[in-house]
């Protein structure tokens, strides 16, 4: 059916962007009734990101490209960016059927946020191709679709609590350069969040601790002066020690960062990609050089952060 186009609004497809997201703040409450963990938490989106086109067709379908198409990503309903169109059709009552185009340039699995931007780029493009405009609607089928998609709709930097799905914004300054590594390794979200609690059930006092850390005052402080020295003092991540115990590699490439002359060394969100802060572009580059040939590591990608949040970048209407 090329060429063919939704009614609703005259547009055949519609692209949307969304970006990956390093957590420069993470402590973890306990487990909650849902199974979820109790968060606090700072986003700060990166530029590194993932463009999604909707193309009305006879099917849904989902094909990939880009520096990530990664054969583990799943082109099935289970796939994060379909899941957003069928949920937003679901809760709309649309049946648009669509092929979904996704770019990846943000590492796959990596905790960095991709598949939720590939739900978040989706979910605003399908609203725009039916003609939905309640964004408390699409606020509420993010929030379904995973505890990251809220903060990959809104972007720049923010405050989340509750599963992480409760965003407040922050006051930032800047821009803050990172240096990323991904990882030869693979960890499973779900599998670091358990093995916390194991950690944390076997030594209430060792390392993954639930202590007075759950306070982001210090890291919200760096992120409003845009003082790179001062965010590398604050960093925090409690699923660091879960992490580097399922994957010892990790400590390594860690290590290696920090030898390379990195401000500070950081698991993103539940690893195994890690994050190094740099003071500046120039220096972001000295660290990239010296991680390249590092043992565990996969790939070296330089990024700054805040990005934006999703938007539209392009809608073509058949005639
Ligand atoms: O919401 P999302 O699908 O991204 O979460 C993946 C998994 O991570 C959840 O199924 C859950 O096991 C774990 N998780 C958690 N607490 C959170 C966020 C995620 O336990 N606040």
């Amino acid at each position: 059916m090329t060429g063919s186009r939704n009614p609703a609004t005259g547009y055949s497809s519609v692209t949307a962007r969304a970006y990956g997201k390093i957590n420069v703040f993470l402590a973890v409450g306990p487990q909650m009734d849902d199974g979820y963990h109790e968060l606090v938490t700072v986003f700060q989106s990166l530029d590194l990101s993932e463009t999604v086109t909707l193309t009305v067709a006879d099917s849904h379908a989902v094909s990939l490209t880009g520096r990530y198409a990664d054969t583990t990503v799943p082109l099935d309903e289970s796939n994060l960016a379909l899941a957003a169109v069928l949920a937003l059709a679901e809760a709309t009552g649309t049946s648009v059927p669509v092929t979904v185009a996704i770019e990846k340039n943000v590492p796959v699995a990596g905790g960095m946020g991709g598949g939720s931007a590939d739900a978040a780029a989706a979910l605003l493009a399908y609203a725009h191709l039916i003609g939905c405009t309640d964004r408390e609607l699409i606020g509420r089928v993010a929030s379904s679709l995973g505890a990251d998609v809220p903060f990959a709709l809104r972007g720049g930097t923010a405050l989340g609590t509750g599963r992480g799905d409760e965003l407040n914004p922050v006051i930032h300054r800047g821009r803050f350069h990172w240096v990323l590594a991904t990882s030869t390794g693979r960890l499973s979200t779900p599998e670091v969040y358990r093995r916390l609690d194991e950690l944390r059930a076997d030594a209430p006092s060792g390392p993954g601790a639930a202590e007075e850390t759950a306070d982001p005052a210090e890291v919200l402080r760096a992120i409003s002066s845009g003082d790179p020295e001062a965010l590398a003092g604050a960093l925090h991540n409690d699923m660091t020690a879960a992490a580097v115990d399922l994957l010892p590699g990790l400590d390594h490439v860690m290590e290696t960062g920090m030898r390379a002359g990195a401000l500070a060394a950081l698991v993103s969100g539940s690893g195994p990609t890690i994050g190094f802060l740099a003071r500046d572009h120039t220096h972001a580059l000295e660290i990239a050089v010296l991680l390249e040939a590092s043992r565990g590591v996969r790939q070296v990608v330089r990024t700054t952060g805040p990005a934006g949040g999703a938007r539209v970048v392009g809608m073509t209407s058949a005639e």
